[in-house]
């Protein structure tokens, strides 16, 4: 039998990562942080000072792309290890999701970035987090999870989490930020944040993050 795949798909903010982490933690499966490779190689070309329309430059910028996630011994943060340097602090800020969500709408650069997002499916299993997870990526896995929550919900999240880790941002400017990311992921031609048809959507506005997570493991364990 083949390695089973949970699959978590939704708009920023969603709590995708966070519901992706402890879901992993508590069967014992591995993670797969999608959206850290995309922001990686947003990151590699802003160092090299790529245009961030230039496909050809990105495409290849994909393919070299050298990422590492090493679990922290103390319990804290994975670290994100880009090119043999810790890049987590500069990887979650918005500037960073925005060049991102840029460079994941080239078709080149996610055609680059399949095989070593498939590398990730090991026994015992995999809890894939990301906007294309169960329509592109792993559209066979057994479940399918889409998370969602009010626009509002969302930016109130993010910003509660950059605030945690001493970023600087304004609730008004980073709703508007988050706003034209998920536009921009939603209209793309390529791998559009939408369900798949199979997924189970979860809507988790006003729901404490444990209660998502144990709705989430009965899913796979139904
Ligand atoms: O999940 P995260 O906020 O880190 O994703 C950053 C951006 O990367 C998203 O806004 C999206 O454009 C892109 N992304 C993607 N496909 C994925 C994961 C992320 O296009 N599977």
């Amino acid at each position: 039998a083949s390695v089973p795949v949970l699959t978590i798909d939704g708009p920023s903010g969603s709590g995708k990562g966070t519901i992706s982490r402890q879901v992993a933690e508590r069967l014992g499966w591995h993670l797969l942080d999608s959206g850290a490779l995309y922001r990686a190689v947003g990151y590699v070309a802003g160092l090299e000072g790529l245009d961030l329309t230039d496909a050809d430059a990105l495409t290849r910028c994909a393919r070299e792309l050298k990422i590492r996630f090493v679990p922290a011994a103390d319990g804290s943060d994975t670290r994100i290890i880009v090119d043999g340097l810790d890049a987590t602090d500069a990887l979650r800020t918005e500037t960073a999701g925005a060049a991102a969500s840029a460079v994941a709408s080239i078709p080149g650069v996610r055609a680059a970035l399949v095989d070593l997002q498939l590398g990730f499916r090991q026994p015992p299993g995999l809890v894939a987090d990301g906007r294309d997870m169960g329509t592109v990526i792993f559209p066979d896995a057994p479940t399918k999870v889409f998370l969602t929550a009010s626009a509002a919900e969302r930016a109130a999240r993010r910003y509660k989490q950059l605030k945690d880790k001493g970023l600087d941002v304004t609730l008004e400017v980073l709703q508007r930020e988050i706003e034209a990311r998920d536009a921009r992921d939603a209209s793309r031609a390529v791998a559009p944040l939408k369900p798949a048809p199979d997924a189970v959507v979860v809507d988790t506005t006003g729901m404490p993050i444990a209660t998502v997570v144990e709705k989430v493991l009965a899913l796979v364990r139904h």
